[in-house]
């Protein structure tokens, strides 16, 4: 038995690669996959997820469907522009129809893999909070059972990518980020584009990736819509897997360097919507107002790329 693990997510370009940096590696049990709208809706996500798991090999992996929307306030936001109109990258069709399809509703299977584990259990969430917020709000009684949930989202001194200040995920929901980010108090460590965007990959270590065989090609097959994206909004030739950066520090704990900060999140209706408020003051009021959630502002990131090869690259070249 491995290190366990439920990844809460949104495919979505670079989450399919950090699904596969999660089920390459022997050491990690991926009890389930839980999909939640985002980048696209929860029925495209849902069966890019099954996609992702068929062409790793890994259709046994329970898949649940989550929420087609924000807990509060529905919004129109997607991310086709960055990851495409089918999630990935125009090139669903590579992956092949879902090897898995969703066996039940998000809740209940992250429920049952919680319940069944003899150890507890870290979530990768990456994507928008809603079901982790819903997860926590009606069985309080699993949050013991949770080692922490490591969240990608959030901008905390860099400009944020869907407005000035907020990013996409915690944009997408930010009632439910404030409730697993403020309110709960399950451990958590929140992995924010002040990292992610310093972990961007160039098309040389794609290219590299992508010769390691054919997993690895169709994931790589995914660059064009991504890539033409981050030229503009980054102004590299270069990629951020975001998603694959948090799923390292959940699968190799430490792979990342955190902070424990305060933190507050903007669920006014204003231009702050959805932005991170961390407290990076020196001298805070103690008790701080919410307990410190770990913030990942910095790694060796040349050590993040080379192991994200390393193991993409054990996934790549895994016989279908
Ligand atoms: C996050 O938003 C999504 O578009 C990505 O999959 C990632 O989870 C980055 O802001
Ligand atoms: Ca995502």
């Amino acid at each position: 038995m491995g290190v366990p693990l439920i990844v809460d997510t949104d495919p979505g370009v670079d989450d399919a690669y950090a699904l596969a940096v999660a089920l390459s590696d022997p050491a990690v049990d991926v009890l389930a996959v839980s999909t939640v709208f985002g980048n696209v809706d929860a029925d495209t996500t849902t069966g890019n997820a099954g996609r992702v798991l068929g062409l790793l090999d890994r259709a046994d992996v329970p898949v649940g469907r989550g929420a087609s929307r924000p807990l509060v306030h529905p919004t129109p936001e997607s991310a086709v522009a960055v990851h495409g109109a089918d999630g990935l990258g125009g090139r669903a069709g590579d992956f092949g129809e879902p090897g898995a399809v969703a066996v039940g509703r998000a809740l209940d299977v992250m429920a049952a893999a919680l319940e069944a584990s003899a150890e507890p259990v870290t979530i990768a969430a990456i994507g928008p909070l809603t079901n982790v917020a819903l997860l926590l709000a009606t069985r309080p009684d699993l949050a013991e059972r949770i080692r922490r949930v490591v969240v990608m989202g959030g901008a905390v001194s860099v400009s944020g990518n869907v407005t000035p200040v907020a990013e996409f995920n915690l944009h997408c929901d930010p009632e439910a980020a404030r409730r697993v980010l403020v309110e709960e108090d399950v451990p958590i460590t929140l992995v924010p584009l002040d990292l992610t965007h310093r972990c961007t990959v160039d098309e040389a270590w794609l290219d590299r990736l992508a010769v390691t065989g054919p997993i690895a090609r169709v994931l790589t097959g995914t660059r064009d819509t991504y890539l033409h994206h981050y030229r503009q909004a980054l102004g590299v030739s270069a990629i951020p897997l975001h998603d694959a950066v948090a799923v390292l520090e959940a699968v190799a704990p430490g792979a990342l360097r955190t902070s424990p900060l305060p933190l507050e999140i903007d669920t006014s209706t204003g231009a702050g919507r959805g932005a991170v408020l961390a407290d990076r003051r020196r001298t805070r009021p103690d008790p701080p107002a919410h307990r410190p959630v770990d913030v990942a502002l910095d790694a060796d990131v040349d050590a993040v790329r080379a192991a994200l090869l390393d193991r993409l690259s054990r996934a790549g070249s895994a016989a279908r």
